[in-house]
């Protein structure tokens, strides 16, 4: 398959002097979800972004903003990040031969992403602060240019990030009714929207973010002040969409609902689209694309904190029978 800036080359802001710096993202699956469907009465797809190369979907800007903060020259590139955007900067910048400093929330980021990020050799500062306070320092940074900031307020990770509208409605068409998917700082939201309009699509946009912003169990969405709340709120205004405030115990609900009834192991924040779209009116019938932003092995304590332990048994194959009843 073919890199995601070479897919969609005409629509992103490279031209042929641009180094890809690409680890094959985007193309990802859209799966259908039978069991889920059938409880909401739609016809429910899952946008399955865990399958990028670091495991979310900052892959597809990260390989547009590396790309062009190598095209530009930087040597360092900067972001704050509760996990994911940093272990996507630390992939694509090794793999562009850049470095990247990686301002984390101390002890606020779950232990898949810190590993993923310290193994691609990025420089991890743990912030004595939140994700608020630490992109505020990457932002001066970034403003006295020393550092290339690769947060989503630089616009070519937004740019990178609505190809994912674009292969929805490669698949889909216009049926799309519904896109739903999580909220945190709504650069995502952000980024869909440009991508559907500039498709020529309108679904309706249901954004789901974490009731208790500064403390939810969904990590990767624990950001106090949306960098994105104005135009997220513009795009989801003007589709006729909400943004809905979900409870901790919500969202993980729809995070054991999408394991085990559709298989599809995602870290809780990548559930909150769903748990948003238990709560608003849906047409019968109507065509629904829920977006699930990361997978599952970024965060394995709270997966195995709310998960059944496994059974102890001896080799023999009675006993084996008799605990798998
Ligand atoms: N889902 C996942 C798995 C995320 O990592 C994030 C954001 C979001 C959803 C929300 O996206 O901020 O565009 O509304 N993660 C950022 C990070 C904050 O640092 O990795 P958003």
């Amino acid at each position: 398959m073919a890199s995601l800036i070479e897919r969609y080359r005409d629509r992103l802001p490279v031209t042929v002097d641009t180094p890809v710096v690409s680890l094959g993202e985007g193309s990802t699956p859209l799966l259908p979800a039978p069991r889920i469907s059938r409880r909401l009465g739609v016809d429910l797809y899952l946008k399955w972004e865990g399958a990028n190369p670091t495991g979310s979907f900052k892959d597809r800007g990260m390989t547009v903003a590396i790309s062009k903060a190598l095209e530009r020259r930087a040597g360092t590139v900067v972001c704050a990040s509760t996990g994911n955007t940093a272990a996507s900067a630390a992939a694509y910048a090794a793999r562009a031969g850049i470095v990247a400093v990686v301002l984390q929330p101390e002890g606020a980021v779950s232990s898949g992403k810190l590993a993923q990020a310290r193994a691609l050799g990025a420089r991890i500062l743990e912030v004595r602060g939140s994700f608020d306070e630490a992109l505020s320092a990457a932002r001066v940074l970034a403003d006295r240019g020393t550092h290339v900031l690769v947060n989503s307020l630089n616009p070519d990770r937004l740019e990178g990030q609505k190809t994912a509208a674009f292969e929805i409605v490669e698949e889909l068409g216009s049926t799309l009714d519904v896109l739903a998917l999580p909220y945190g700082g709504g650069g995502n939201v952000t980024a869909y929207a440009h991508g559907f309009a500039e498709s020529g699509a309108q679904p309706r946009l249901v954004a789901g973010e974490a009731a208790e912003r500064g403390t939810t169990v969904a990590s990767a969405i624990r950001i106090g002040t949306p960098a994105h709340a104005a135009t997220a709120a513009e795009a989801l205004a003007s589709s006729g969409g909400t943004a809905v405030r979900l409870a901790d115990e919500a969202i993980l609900d729809a995070w054991r609902e999408l394991a085990r009834e559709e298989g599809v192991f995602c870290e809780p924040s990548s559930a909150a689209g769903l748990a948003a779209l238990g709560t608003v009116e849906l047409e019968r019938g109507s065509v629904v694309v829920c977006v699930v932003t990361g997978h599952g092995l970024k965060d394995p304590d709270t997966a195995a904190r709310l998960s059944p332990e496994p059974v102890a048994v001896d080799p023999e194959p009675d006993a084996i029978a008799e605990a798998s009843r």
